[in-house]
């Protein structure tokens, strides 16, 4: 049986500047040169500093690029959207579609989807992030809501994507659900989706938790937010996911 494939995922929303960018590609490209070859690192810096960031490392690099949203036209004249063309163009191989903070922005799951379609058609891997609000979670109803964000991409190819299970009031809140309930969604997912589905959890993700949730069921790695963006913290959390 192949390996399977860990996948640590560091989006970095709007933050850093061209030569933090630059700093933070070639050390975490360093921190994953003893990494085992069945770990995946994807950096997601603000897109007008992917070619910086591609340009600091070397074509064979460890360390893959991923932008942050994609629009679903392939060009045109859409002010200000980036398409998933123009990402692979950069360097990418994958992308973030439906992050909560887009979707809190008025993105519906049929733009996704119209997104996660488009990445693919370009040849990248869409990493789509699903996830309960905290009203939906304290009134028990997470397994239904992912199951409707998520019905609509059965249409997308078995392995041509990747899932994120990120629930909204975890992400930037220092709390996190327990392993249990990690593993519950991801079960969720994974019946909706097929067995087959690669499931990532993201929301508070640090170097003190990040073992005990690669550890959990069905977890097939993190997506990080502000604990990736220090090269200490990145580091940090590849050494306790190589551990
Ligand atoms: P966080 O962000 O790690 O800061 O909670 C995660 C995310 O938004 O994907």
């Amino acid at each position: 049986m192949k390996p399977h494939t860990t996948w640590l995922i560091a989006n970095w929303k709007m933050n850093g500047t061209a030569a933090e960018v630059r700093d933070y590609a070639q050390a975490v490209e360093q921190a994953l040169v003893a990494a085992p070859h069945t770990l995946a690192c994807v950096y997601c810096p603000p897109t007008p500093y992917l070619s910086q960031a591609a340009s600091a490392l070397p074509t064979t690099a460890r360390l893959k690029l991923g932008g942050q949203t994609c629009h679903a036209a392939s060009k045109g004249a859409f002010t200000g959207e980036v398409s998933a063309a123009m990402l692979k163009d950069v360097g990418c191989t994958a992308v973030i579609v439906g992050h909560s903070e887009r979707r809190a922005a008025g993105e519906t799951d049929a733009a996704v989807l119209g997104n996660a379609r488009a990445a693919v058609d370009a040849g990248l891997m869409p990493i789509i992030c699903v996830g309960e609000s905290l009203a939906e979670y304290e009134a028990g109803n997470t397994a239904a809501v992912l199951a409707s964000q998520l019905r609509s991409l059965a249409e997308l190819a078995n392995g041509s994507y990747i899932i994120a299970y990120e629930p909204v009031w975890a992400i930037g809140s220092g709390k996190t659900p327990t392993c249990g309930e990690i593993e519950a969604a991801h079960a969720t997912i994974k019946t909706v989706l097929g067995s087959q589905t690669s499931v990532l959890y993201g929301g508070s993700v640090n170097a003190g938790n990040v073992r005990e949730i690669l550890d959990s069921s069905g977890v097939s790695g993190v997506l990080i937010g502000s604990a990736s963006l220090s090269i200490s913290g990145m580091q940090n959390i590849i050494i306790a996911a190589c551990g």
